[in-house]
């Protein structure tokens, strides 16, 4: 690959879950671009597919869950929808780096950071393992923590805010151009968070990087994103440049989604929750828009027919009222 920010581009993905019910969809013809050297950032409720999106970007949703339609073309590698094997396990690491959610989690409780820092890289070819250690001291040195001391530490000896930073740290340390961060700021009060996100931009400018966000918290993403994209119940429905979604959105979800934060809307009694609840695989509708049930501009057409991505300029946007309005 080269040594430089990759583009990314998804293409009619669709990732089902085989469930008592059949295989049902978690991710339902999703196209995203993400532009080399772009920071992307994907926001939605819990259960509306974005960790399994992220999964299939290195072609790693796990059974039950299969990718059953679509492409994921990462530029130097090509559709790593396709892959298997030994060729999946040398782009991950090296050409795409992860943070898995929950990754305060996924350490081996059995062996010290720096232990699995050097399994980690002796898999990945890597010959100057000093230096891989200098680079994962210096990373987690920019996060606040004592790297030596860390990396001789097990699981249990550290926090699940440091373990987060361990899982940043072990997803930037490879050098990867490509990098995924599944809720890398969950576990982190607001101060640690607002510095590991700015240490996210740094890392990702110094080197080039082209990354994506993944997140619950809006707000995470309208601090580090340049482009945010939209999810709900496996669809998505709006995108564009962070600034334009939030200040105007058009997605009747997206504005939801906005106005029930008192972080952005400035005043929390002008807050309101979006109300209901967002589906989940066996009650996501089979045809029609998903998201019409909790929709204040349902129109008969939004039952049956299931409305597709649309361009507005740099704004993509998947709702029938919008299409009209727009064509009005
Ligand atoms: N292994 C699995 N088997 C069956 N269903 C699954 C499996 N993993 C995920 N799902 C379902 O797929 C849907 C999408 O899950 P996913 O984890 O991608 O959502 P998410 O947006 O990342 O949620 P969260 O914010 O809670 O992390 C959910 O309805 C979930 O229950
Ligand atoms: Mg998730």
């Amino acid at each position: 690959m080269a040594e430089q920010a990759p583009g990314v581009r998804i293409g009619g993905l669709t990732v089902v879950y085989k469930t008592p019910a059949g295989e049902l969809p978690a991710v339902r013809d999703v196209s995203l671009t993400l532009e080399p050297g772009s920071i992307t950032g994907i926001v939605g409720e819990s259960g509306s597919g974005k960790s399994t999106l992220a999964l299939s970007l290195l072609n790693a949703v796990q059974p039950p869950g299969r990718i059953a339609a679509g492409t994921v073309e990462i530029d130097g590698l090509g559709d790593v929808a396709t892959f298997t094997g030994e060729e999946l396990r040398k782009a991950r690491g090296k050409h795409i780096g992860y943070v898995f959610q929950a990754a305060q989690n996924s350490l081996n409780p059995l062996k010290t950071v720096g232990k699995q820092l050097l399994d980690l890289g002796r898999s990945h070819g890597v010959e100057d393992l000093h230096g891989l250690v200098r680079e994962a001291k210096e990373l987690l040195g920019r996060m606040g923590l004592d790297g030596a001391r860390v990396l001789d530490s097990h699981q249990h000896e550290l926090s699940g805010g440091m373990r987060q930073r361990v899982g940043i740290m072990l997803a930037l340390v490879l050098n990867a151009h490509l990098v995924v961060l599944d809720e890398p700021t969950t576990a982190l009060d607001m101060i640690t968070q607002a510095n590991i996100l700015k240490i996210v931009r740094e890392v990702h400018a110094e080197r080039g990087l082209t990354t994506l966000v993944i997140t619950h918290d809006i707000g995470v993403v309208a601090e580090v994103a340049d482009r945010l994209a939209v999810m709900y119940g496996g669809r998505l429905v709006e995108q564009g440049p962070t600034r334009e979604v939030l200040g105007r959105p058009r997605h009747p979800y997206t504005k939801g989604l906005i106005s029930a934060i008192p972080r952005l809307v400035g005043d929390i009694d002008e807050a309101r929750a979006l109300p209901g609840r967002p589906p989940t695989l066996a009650t996501v509708p089979k045809e029609g828009c998903v998201f019409r049930e909790r929709c204040a501009l349902r129109m008969d057409v939004c039952d049956t027919v299931d409305p597709e991505a649309v361009a507005h300029g740099p704004r993509i946007v998947a709702c029938h009222a919008v299409t009209v309005k727009e064509h009005a």
